[in-house]
């Protein structure tokens, strides 16, 4: 159907969404007058889902009548609690379930998985990530340099877009592995790009790296329930990414970390250790040698906490009923109307950042406001139009598939109008 500007239209393209159901599932903010918010955050945090209340309350009940019994006998174990989430988890990115694990937070796992995977050596020791990766990332890999004794001034190499321009291109990431590849270790690229929403060909990355025997990290933070990165097939070495973006399982909740199939018995691998990724059959004989478990459940060290991952679990539920597929069908269809409906405003003031060409993005667009400040975005927020800010003039909006819908779009865009 071509896309047309009024609210009859998008009132239409609601009526005709398959997953226009799926709203009902989550709790949306409201204003004082009880109206929802128009909420465009979705790659901040995203929005509670119903069920969780109840997969949390029932681990709380689990608790108070079994205590610590409730390891065993919890209606859901806590024993083999985070074996419940693979499954799901592991289809949402596309790896199989021994390639997946949840586990701390997403800056700590990706220390964890440079512990392993970061092995500089004295001439091949350099760090690939984009210029503008998120700052975590950035301190993460500086750190890691400084720990191996190397100046982070030298070994940090930046991809960085070309002059005037915001998107990064492929070629460029070519020439560096071609002019630096016999010194680069490792390449850690934020597989959607957290200012731009620039999707990456995370495949072709892989190829790249590999060919110049570097190891392949992608942060999947913004791209984890948002695009179907396909880890397993792509060859990247190791992945992570946090749950509380567009995996809706709540403020600070645990990560998830993917190890690639061919590293999943690789005892040669350094890493650090605790009871919890220790073989799982002998765990409580307490006295055995360490015997790391394969899989990415190897990277784990504690016992993990219950009550985030009932988050997680109801999160996944909502999840396995529609899969990535319909998901992202139906995120094409969103971003492009709010893509169109921007490219109506009669200004040119305003510039979508992000890439034009769908397969390149995931549902956020990013859209710079020429000469605007942060007033812009507080003016927004007043008319309960909840989106993200990034200085100097960039205004980050999600519009998500499971929870936005058509009219969402369609309103933002008529306040927007009004401000410009
Ligand atoms: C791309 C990216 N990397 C890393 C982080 C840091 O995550 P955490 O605080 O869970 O370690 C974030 C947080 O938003 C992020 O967006």
């Amino acid at each position: 159907m071509t896309n047309q500007n009024s609210l009859d239209h998008a009132k239409k393209l609601d009526q005709e969404d398959p997953l226009a159901h799926l709203r009902n599932e989550f709790h949306i903010p409201k204003d004082k007058d009880g109206n929802d918010w128009l909420y465009f955050t979705g790659n901040s945090l995203g929005l509670q889902p119903k069920l969780t209340q109840k997969y949390i309350q029932q681990e709380l009940d689990d608790w108070a009548k079994y205590g610590v019994e409730g390891h065993f006998e919890a209606q859901n174990p806590w024993m083999p609690y985070h074996e419940f989430l693979a499954e799901t988890m592991a289809e949402i990115v596309g790896a199989k379930p021994l390639e997946v694990v949840v586990m701390n937070t997403l800056t700590t796992n990706l220390h964890l998985l440079m512990v392993s995977f970061y092995q500089p050596t004295k001439t091949k020791y350099k760090i690939v990530i984009e210029s503008d990766a998120f700052p975590s990332d950035r301190y993460a890999v500086q750190s890691q340099l400084a720990f191996h004794g190397f100046d982070p001034k030298d070994g940090l190499v930046e991809w960085k877009p070309r002059e005037g321009e915001e998107l990064l291109h492929m070629e460029d990431l070519e020439t560096i592995l071609e002019e630096q590849g016999d010194e680069i270790a490792l390449l850690l690229i934020g597989g959607v790009n957290y200012y731009t929403g620039q999707y990456f060909d995370i495949k072709r990355i892989a190829e790249l790296g590999h060919a110049k025997d570097c190891i392949v990290g992608v942060d999947l933070a913004h791209g984890a329930g948002n695009i179907q990165p396909n880890l397993h097939e792509s060859g990247v070495d190791f992945a992570a990414w946090c749950t509380y973006k567009y995996l809706n399982s709540g403020p600070g909740s645990l990560a998830g970390l993917f190890v690639h199939e061919k590293h999943a018995n690789r005892r040669d691998l350094p890493r650090f250790a605790g009871w919890w990724n220790h073989n799982k059959e002998t765990r409580f004989n307490m006295r055995q040698p360490f015997d790391v478990m394969e899989g990415a459940e190897g990277w784990q060290l504690s016992n993990p906490p219950i009550l985030s991952m009932a988050a997680i679990r109801a999160s996944l539920d909502v999840f396995a009923k529609v899969g990535m597929d319909a998901l992202r069908e139906k995120s094409l269809k969103l971003t492009g109307y709010f893509e169109y409906l921007i490219n109506q405003i009669d200004s040119d003031q305003i510039k979508i950042i992000t890439p034009s060409n769908p397969k390149e993005r995931g549902c956020q667009l990013s859209v710079q406001v020429k000469n605007a400040d942060k007033s812009l975005h507080q003016k927004l927020t007043e008319q309960n139009v909840i989106t993200d800010w990034r200085e100097p003039d960039v205004i980050r909006c999600a519009p998500v598939p499971m929870y936005n819908c058509f009219v969402d779009v369609y309103k933002m865009i008529e306040i927007l109008k009004g401000y410009l």
